[in-house]
């Protein structure tokens, strides 16, 4: 096992982080997760934009360019024993001497990255769907920050695991934001919809492949505001993520997604989606 650590790959056992390390005392870093497929990483630029994004939001220089990032990732790879593979990567502000709230100075960021196997949902996975639950949607106002501070999420997935579910779909103010760690989209009637991008919500790198691959299929989109009540009239609901890619979500709270034949069972506009989301991976990779 292989990790990346400050400049170095070497053995996880050997990679050492301080406990004063301002990522574990106080959540103050950001992370990506970047999928690799068959040794190749798929967005990578659009991770490391986002991630750019993320450093900005904390006030943290990034510690490496970008052309570093991409030359190290790729090392990553070549390190891994996984032909598809997650990488996740995350910058902390480092570890100071003192515990004090505010920035330090001259304290080096901590930079730390490590592959994992990426594991899509399979087709039997995909042809059932996957059940979901509906929660109030309690985190901070910087959602559109990929940083540590995961515990809400935490708290708010394992409520989904909890109901015997996959995901948790968070609502706040009566609108649907997002997913613990996926964006949500919905169709009804034959459009495709999903709420803008804002301060409430992650900008998912596989959103953004959606929406254009809808668009350049001629799908109707609105990317507009969407009322929690909505959700249990769609037609189909999806989750996406780079780790999930397009999945239905076939129950919620407990009822059928859908109407008639199609209720709790994934639809035929995602299962399309899912085909040119794996045609778009093999155009572009
Ligand atoms: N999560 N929203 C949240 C809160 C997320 O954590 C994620 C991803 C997404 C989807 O973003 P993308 O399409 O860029 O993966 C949306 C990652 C996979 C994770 O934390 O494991």
């Amino acid at each position: 096992d292989i990790v990346y650590l400050n400049g170095q790959f070497l053995p996880l056992a050997e990679a050492k982080v301080s406990p004063l390390d301002r990522g574990f005392l106080f959540a103050d870093g950001v992370y990506e997760v970047i999928p690799v497929y068959s040794r190749q990483t798929f967005r990578l630029d659009e991770h490391l934009r986002r991630l750019q994004a993320s450093l900005d939001g904390i006030r943290l220089a990034n510690p490496l360019s970008t052309a570093q990032w991409q030359a190290r990732v790729r090392e990553m790879i070549g390190h891994s024993p996984f032909d598809d593979a997650q990488i996740y990567l995350q910058v902390t502000r480092g570890a100071d001497d003192k515990r004090d709230h505010a920035f330090p100075t001259g304290v080096a960021p901590t930079v730390f990255m490590f592959a994992s196997p990426l594991v899509t949902p399979d087709e039997n996975l995909r042809r059932l769907g996957v059940g979901a639950v509906t929660a109030v949607d309690n985190r901070w106002l910087r959602c559109d920050l990929k940083t540590l501070a995961l515990l809400a999420n935490v708290l708010l997935r394992q409520q989904a695991v909890d109901h015997g579910c996959a995901e948790t779909i968070l609502v706040r103010d009566g609108f649907v934001t997002e997913g613990s760690a996926s964006n949500l989209f919905l169709v009804k009637n034959g459009v495709l919809v999903t709420p803008p991008k804002s301060h409430l919500m992650l900008p998912g790198v596989t959103y953004d492949v959606v929406l254009d691959l809808a668009v350049r299929h001629g799908v109707p989109t609105e990317v507009r505001e969407i009322l929690a009540d909505e959700l249990l009239d769609a037609d189909e609901l999806w989750m996406t993520s780079s780790t999930k890619e397009v999945l239905a979500i076939t129950r919620l709270d407990g009822r059928l997604v859908g109407h008639g034949e199609g209720a709790g069972k994934p639809g035929p506009l995602g299962e399309q989606m899912w085909r040119w989301y794996q045609q778009f991976k093999n155009d572009v990779m």
